[in-house]
């Protein structure tokens, strides 16, 4: 999810990749390991929330880095991303059950034979869901893995405000595309 891969990418779509694809240098530890609180978070916890006065709070001390978000970013749902990705996951998650693809009880697959639009949709909701962080690895790119199996399955979405859409090209668009 970090480098923007592994997603179902339907072919008449771009799939687009959050700053955190390229400006995290150091990887995984980055965040994951920033500066610590404790031993509850960060460091070698490597764990990215912790607990205070009764409420889980968000490890911020790796966002908030020079060159990266510069103080800025209080919690995850860092200018409501996290909001957004929850949302059309949410959006998701309904259609596939609604189509009977997803078993609503185990959260898996219902065994059967799917077309490729359903097949990588559900690929697709478990793929954000296995992630774990609720789109903070890869804003961008698990929007458009959403969003463009929400428009697969012919489901109309609740736009997103501000982040764009999975690009859905022309077949003109495509054939430019492969030719450069
Ligand atoms: C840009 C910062 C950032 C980077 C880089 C990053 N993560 Fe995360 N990761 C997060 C945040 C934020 C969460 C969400 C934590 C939460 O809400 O509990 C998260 C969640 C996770 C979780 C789920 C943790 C849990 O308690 O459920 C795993 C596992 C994970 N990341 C693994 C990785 C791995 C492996 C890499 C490197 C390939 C990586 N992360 C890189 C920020 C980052």
């Amino acid at each position: 999810m970090l480098s923007g891969t592994g997603g179902h990418e339907f072919a008449a779509y771009e799939y687009e990749n959050s700053p955190h694809a390229q400006v995290v240098t150091n990887g995984c530890p980055s965040c994951h390991m920033a500066t610590p609180f404790a031993t509850q978070a960060g460091g070698h916890n490597m764990g990215m929330t912790y607990e205070s006065h009764g409420s889980e709070v968000d490890l911020v001390t790796g966002c908030n880095v020079q060159d990266c978000h510069w103080g800025a970013v209080t919690d995850f749902d860092f200018d409501g991303a996290r909001a957004e990705v929850n949302a059309l996951f949410d959006q998701l998650h309904t259609a596939l059950i609604n189509g009977g693809i997803l078993d609503p009880s185990t959260d898996l697959a219902v065994p059967g034979k799917y077309s490729e639009a359903q097949a990588g949709a559900l690929y697709n909701y478990l793929y954000v869901e296995g992630d774990r962080s609720e789109g903070i690895h890869n804003t961008q790119y698990a929007k458009g893995l959403l969003e463009s199996s929400l428009s697969e399955l012919g489901v109309p979405m609740i736009p997103t405000a501000g982040g764009p859409l999975a690009q859905k090209m022309t077949s003109l668009e495509r054939v430019l595309r492969a030719s450069r």
